[in-house]
């Protein structure tokens, strides 16, 4: 088959390699950067893609060159029997796709809260999950219990653990700063980072929160963050930084263990090596995290479609996808959707 059959294209020439579906709009957290005023209006459940779907979807997306696949939400967790949805994607990084072209998925990763991680992380590396990211905005339990409206620092901290001794490797940590919030404990992350030989990835707040609150006062930017740590732990780019990652990636120069990722989505876009797409809980192909306009799968699904009209329609779809997001611009409008919906 001709490459241009088996993989991905936008319209700008980027090849899109990275899968993230979400598996439920709910959490039982209540990050303010994300949902912080309550359930906002929920997807309906016969709206939700069954696992199913979810596996047809990720076979058809496989045939096409996505290597990368991330399963998140809300809180993928909350979704029953996860282990069984991963046990049937993850054949795919083993045999070629249904399109008998030769495309298979290379890593298989999941977004959590920590939330009910650490007595299930056996279970999801023994379904075949390679990895995992959680989410630690805190490390004090009540600025913890600030952030995200739950007063579960422990927990996390016992699902880190898990993770590692389940060789969920490597174990990422994602922690949203915010100014006049947590970067005071930017330092304190560095040395958590060292200290358990995790990666810890320090992402600059976007508008993607569904109070509406965001404001360019509350951003800290990637480059103050680095600043911030290379004045106490000197860093030493790494360098297979950064390619189509959205990190820019550090070790420590003094050779100390554990890693610093930078995400400046906001302050150093990097929109141009994008080779993301997203699909929603409920089944709309996003191919921003910003588009103002979503694609409906599961209408396509449920038609009958075959694959090969799947295929077309998935196609399709990518070349809509945004040569940016306009954050920076004036004339920014802020998706309805926040992160749980969209799927981080
Ligand atoms: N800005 C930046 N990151 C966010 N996340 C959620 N909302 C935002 C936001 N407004 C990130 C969190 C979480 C991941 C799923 O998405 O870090 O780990
Ligand atoms: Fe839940 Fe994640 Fe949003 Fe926090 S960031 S409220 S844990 S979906």
């Amino acid at each position: 088959m001709a490459e241009n059959n088996t993989t991905l294209f936008d319209s700008y020439g980027r090849r899109i390699r990275d899968l993230r579906i979400s598996l439920t709009d709910r959490c039982n957290f209540r990050c303010f950067y994300c949902l912080p005023n309550g359930e906002p209006p929920l997807a309906r459940k016969e709206t939700i893609l069954t696992f199913e779907e979810i596996v047809e979807v990720s076979e058809i997306f496989v045939s096409l060159g996505i290597e990368k696949i991330r399963l998140t939400g809300g809180e993928p967790l909350i979704r029953k029997d996860v282990e069984k949805l991963i046990e049937k994607i993850a054949p795919l990084k083993l045999r070629k796709t249904p399109s008998s072209n030769s495309n298979r998925l290379i890593d298989l990763a999941l977004t959590s809260n920590g939330h009910s991680l650490a007595g299930r992380a056996g279970a999801l590396k023994e379904a075949g999950l390679d990895r995992v990211t959680i989410s630690l905005d805190s490390l004090k339990p009540e600025n913890f219990k600030r952030i995200t409206g739950v007063d579960k620092l422990d927990m996390v901290l016992e699902a880190i653990d898990a993770a590692k001794k389940a060789n969920l490797d490597p174990v990422k940590i994602n922690a949203v700063i915010v100014k006049g919030c947590n970067d005071d404990e930017i330092v304190d992350f560095a040395r958590f980072a060292r200290a358990n030989n995790v990666s810890i990835r320090f992402i600059e707040f976007m508008p993607l929160d569904s109070g509406h609150e965001w404001t360019r006062e509350m951003v800290v930017s990637g480059k103050e963050m680095r600043e911030k740590i290379s004045r106490v732990y000197p860093l030493k780019l790494k360098e297979e930084s950064r390619g189509s990652e959205t990190a820019w990636k550090y070790s420590f120069a003094d050779g100390a263990k554990g890693e610093i990722g930078i995400i400046a989505p906001v302050t150093q876009m990097f929109c141009g090596a994008c080779s993301r797409i997203r699909i929603t809980a409920d089944g709309q192909i996003r191919t921003c995290l910003f588009s103002t306009s979503e694609y409906n799968l599961r209408d396509v699904l449920r038609s009958g479609a075959s694959p090969d009209e799947v295929v077309d329609y998935v196609k399709k779809v990518t070349l809509k996808k945004e040569a940016s997001h306009k954050i920076n611009e004036k004339e920014f409008v802020q998706p309805d959707r926040s992160m749980s919906f969209i799927g981080g």
